[in-house]
């Protein structure tokens, strides 16, 4: 069989996804993994063991390739498990969520969106080819490098009292990762998970349904957690990881704390409204006391942070008085 019929074959197999994660699992033990020894714990030939690792490097897996010793990971790697965060859930009495995980999608929030809706689904994948943040920006997914996950949620809750979310996922980001020992990461109204002015991670809030009735909510959340400085470069902000604060802390254990911390945080959420959170959110709000600039439909308004109503909403205290900034396309800025 010569090389373009292999190729053919590589890109109609429907076990791709399959023989990805093999070869990833085989791979993570060890040092050097000959191109031999993994076509026969693959059963292919040493050709498309050549073309899969091709493909995980474009994906964004880090691994080098040695003449004669073959391929080895650049950083230990374990591939996120549904079945025990599955566990992790029930264990909590979270028994009605589901939970699935995909190697490959294109966006976590794109796929949990309209028929792919479910009230209490997560849905996590180690790469997506389209992840997303807020103003259409692209949300960069390498390869089993980061947490890229969305959560299913319906709510009767009128849309009005929707604003303080996001600001509520993030709270309950925060005490997952100080449940796992990490203190001092902070909040950017309304979306940013931060550590001293550095992006550790953001917050996707997508809502469809009737305003009238019932509001299908998916929530997407990304984490940079080990990712390689070089396939971040299209980054345009200053960013870190979370093993930079944890080295041992897992991506499996970051995101079944913060599946359980959620859940708790959204039934709060539902019964009480963002009032319930307002005392928190001060304790973690990074604009607090600073000097900030909001873009607001080509305007900017300056002023100082001085916290969160109840409803969610930035309280910027201006030459004009008091201002509250509600959720919406506003770009905040420190200035100095
Ligand atoms: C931001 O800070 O701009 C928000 C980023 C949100 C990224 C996550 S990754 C999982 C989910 N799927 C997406 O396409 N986006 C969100």
């Amino acid at each position: 069989m010569d090389y373009w019929r292999t190729a053919d074959i590589f890109i109609m197999t429907e076990h791709r996804d399959q023989q990805l994660r093999q070869l990833i699992s085989l791979l993570k033990h060890g040092d050097f993994h000959s191109g031999q020894k993994l076509a026969d714990g693959l059963s292919v030939s040493r050709a498309y063991v050549w073309k899969l690792m091709q493909q995980l490097e474009s994906l964004g897996l880090e691994f080098e390739s040695v003449t004669r010793k073959g391929y080895r990971l650049l950083r230990p790697l374990e591939l996120l498990e549904a079945e025990s965060l599955q566990q992790a859930m029930a264990n909590e009495g979270m028994s009605d969520w589901q939970c699935d995980v995909l190697l490959l999608t294109d966006s976590t929030n794109e796929q949990l969106k309209g028929d792919g809706f479910c009230h209490k689904k997560v849905l996590a994948a180690e790469h997506q080819s389209a992840g997303r943040g807020r103003r259409g920006r692209q949300w960069v997914s390498p390869l089993a490098s980061n947490l890229y996950w969305s959560v299913g949620w319906q709510t009767q809750m009128p849309v009005q009292q929707l604003g303080g979310l996001s600001l509520v996922v993030g709270l309950a980001i925060i005490k997952a990762l100080q449940s796992l020992g990490i203190e001092g990461v902070q909040l950017k109204w309304p979306n940013d998970i931060r550590y001293q002015g550095k992006k550790l991670g953001g917050i996707l809030i997508e809502l469809s349904g009737d305003v009238a009735g019932a509001l299908q909510v998916v929530v997407g959340v990304g984490l940079n957690m080990q990712m390689g400085s070089t396939l971040a470069q299209s980054i345009e902000q200053e960013w870190m990881n979370v093993n930079d604060l944890a080295p041992d802390v897992s991506r499996q254990q970051v995101l079944a704390k913060t599946i359980i911390e959620l859940n708790q945080a959204l039934e709060l959420f539902e019964q009480k409204g963002f009032a319930a959170f307002q005392k928190l959110w001060q304790e973690v709000d990074e604009c607090f006391g600073q000097k900030v600039s909001i873009l607001q439909q080509h305007q900017e308004l300056k002023g100082i942070g001085a916290g969160v109503d109840d409803t969610g909403a930035l309280l910027l205290q201006t030459g004009k008085g008091m201002v509250p900034i509600y959720a919406g396309e506003v770009s905040l800025r420190f200035r100095d």
